[in-house]
């Protein structure tokens, strides 16, 4: 790639890249995910490998190759996600929160497969969930206010009563406190796809950049942003 072939901008540094989409079991058949493909992790993984930086991906259910000289960090649950992430997120300079992470899972994850009832035609389960750790603002507060290490998040909205998806999107920038947050409106639906569009916003909301195009454009763009966040000091 042109562009980070000439840069190697990121020479030195390392990060944690999140992709793909969590799996919570219900039950040893069933199990809640998401429709994301783990792509947009995958070309910033990509990108950042072309520019010269050690990559770790933490994928949930990704069905991709490695990218060649990532080092990959499978999971399934979102606590799973949380747990790999506890775990490198002090020894990176960078976390990139791509991955569509669940925000429930099952209070009690049944042992046996949930059967309908067959005598009563109307039974229906019904599932209890409780809230899964939200990574992104945990690895935040984690830091206190240190500048280590720098700290990416993704928001995909739909604008609704709550406000235009923008709104909506400047209001999670300042809640989650991350340096960036990447936001692109999914009315149209950008999952599976190799194209996206977003805009990507800093902690106060405002925003900083926008990119379109294909997923590896915008995997740039995000570099673009995050290398002026990185610590003084390479991890
Ligand atoms: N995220 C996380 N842990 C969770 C849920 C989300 O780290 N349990 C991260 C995602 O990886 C993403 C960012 O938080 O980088 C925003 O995710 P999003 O689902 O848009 O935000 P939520 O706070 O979960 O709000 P909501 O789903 O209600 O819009
Ligand atoms: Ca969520």
């Amino acid at each position: 790639d042109e562009h980070g072939a000439v840069l190697r901008d990121l020479a030195g540094r390392e990060l944690l890249i999140t992709a793909g989409g969590t799996r919570e079991d219900l039950d040893p058949v069933r199990f809640l995910a998401n429709h994301s493909s783990g792509r947009q992790g995958w070309a910033l993984a990509h990108a950042a490998l072309v520019r010269g930086a050690r990559v770790r991906v933490a994928a949930a259910s990704v069905d991709l190759e490695t990218p060649p000289g990532a080092r990959r960090l499978d999971v399934r649950s979102a606590a799973e996600l949380a747990e790999t992430v506890a775990e490198h997120r002090g020894q990176v300079d960078a976390l990139v929160m791509a991955a569509a992470v669940a925000d429930f899972t099952a209070a009690d994850r049944s042992p046996e497969k949930i059967k309908k009832d067959d005598g009563d035609e109307d039974s229906v389960p019904s599932i209890d969930l409780r809230r899964t750790e939200d990574i992104l603002r945990h690895s935040v507060l984690d830091r206190g206010g240190a500048s280590h290490p720098a700290i990416v998040g993704f928001a995909a909205e739909t604008g609704g009563n709550g406000g235009s998806a923008l709104d909506l999107a400047r209001a999670k920038a300042r809640r989650k406190g991350a340096d960036l947050l990447v936001f692109n409106d999914v009315t149209a639906g950008v999952f599976g796809s190799s194209d996206n569009a977003v805009r990507i916003l800093d902690r106060e909301g405002q925003e900083v950049a926008e990119a379109a195009g294909s997923k590896t454009a915008v995997a740039h763009a995000v570099l673009d942003e995050l290398a002026g966040h990185l610590p003084d000091v390479p991890w």
